[in-house]
């Protein structure tokens, strides 16, 4: 991988968008590694929590990278955000759970990747933007959907109109993000909240992340009803027996589905 760290310990990995000189903007190359590491994370057991941030102390992801899109057509254009669409769509839906640890600037397509983690947790320093506007394109890495799904969807259109930078505590205040810490903390802050998800059920999670996302694209009746399927299914696992009889006997448990 050229612009793509991995650590991984204690089930956590911990992956880095590693161009520093382009402040870790996306290049098609980047999109394609990501896919691709994102593929085999999903393959292994040993992997529970993502991670995902960028390199060096001042920025998360600056967006797309301008000095390759200033040369796509429109059927390259596209083609580039159905590349995003795929690893970005990976990361909302992959097994594991995944947390955007954003360090710095969140512009353009850095706001849309963020938000394609279950969550966000931003240092005090992080910025958010989506400037397509200004640059004559609009988002296409998925920030006119996530961002209104995400926030109201007058502060999405205000956000995408205006191109105005927002400040980690605005983008608390709107429900952005779940978090600020000092950038110091933050990749420590990530691994705790990581740790407590580790102690549940895994698998149980996966299944409560695959309810509430496709949840959240139908109606309430028929939502309630895969949820009621969903549940239905994990009365049938190790965990479920170990969990409950752990409980009525008193005693702590191990829980080992995934
Ligand atoms: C390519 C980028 C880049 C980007 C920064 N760089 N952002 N290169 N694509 N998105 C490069 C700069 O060209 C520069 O390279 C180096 O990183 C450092 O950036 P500076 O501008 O010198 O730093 P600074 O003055 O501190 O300003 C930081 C900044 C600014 C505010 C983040 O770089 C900026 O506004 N960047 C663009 C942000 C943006 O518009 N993002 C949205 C892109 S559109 P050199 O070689 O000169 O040192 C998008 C669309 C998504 O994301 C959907 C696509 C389908």
């Amino acid at each position: 991988m050229n612009n793509l760290l991995m650590e991984v310990e204690n089930e956590i990995a911990v992956v880095t968008i590693n161009r520093p000189k382009a402040l870790n903007a996306l290049n098609t190359e980047t999109i394609v590694e990501l896919n691709e590491c994102l593929k085999d994370i999903e393959a292994r057991d040993d992997i529970k929590v993502v991670i995902l941030t960028g390199s060096g102390q001042k920025s998360f992801v600056a967006g797309a990278d301008i000095s390759e899109m200033v040369h796509q057509n429109p059927a390259e254009g596209r083609a580039f955000g159905l590349k995003a669409k795929e690893a970005f769509g990976r990361l909302e839906n992959m097994r594991q759970v995944t947390i955007a640890a954003v360090n710095g600037f969140a512009l353009g397509g850095g706001c849309e990747i963020s938000m394609s983690c279950d969550f966000r947790v931003a240092s005090d320093n992080a910025k958010f933007a989506q400037p397509e506007t200004g640059l004559g394109i609009i988002p296409g890495f998925g920030g006119t959907q996530r961002l209104p799904r995400l926030v109201n969807k007058g502060i999405a259109k205000e956000m995408i109109y205006t191109c105005d930078m927002i400040s980690a505590q605005r983008a608390y205040e709107i429900g952005l993000v779940n978090h600020v810490v000092s950038q110091d903390e933050l990749i420590d802050f990530c691994k705790k909240i990581a740790a407590k998800i580790i102690d549940k059920g895994s698998y149980a999670v996966s299944i409560a992340k695959q309810a509430i996302n496709m949840g959240l694209d139908m109606d309430l009746n028929n939502g309630l009803t895969l949820e009621a399927n969903l549940f239905g299914l994990t009365m049938s696992t190790n965990d479920k027996k170990e969990g409950m009889t752990a409980f009525l006997e008193k005693r702590g448990r191990t829980l080992t589905d995934f």
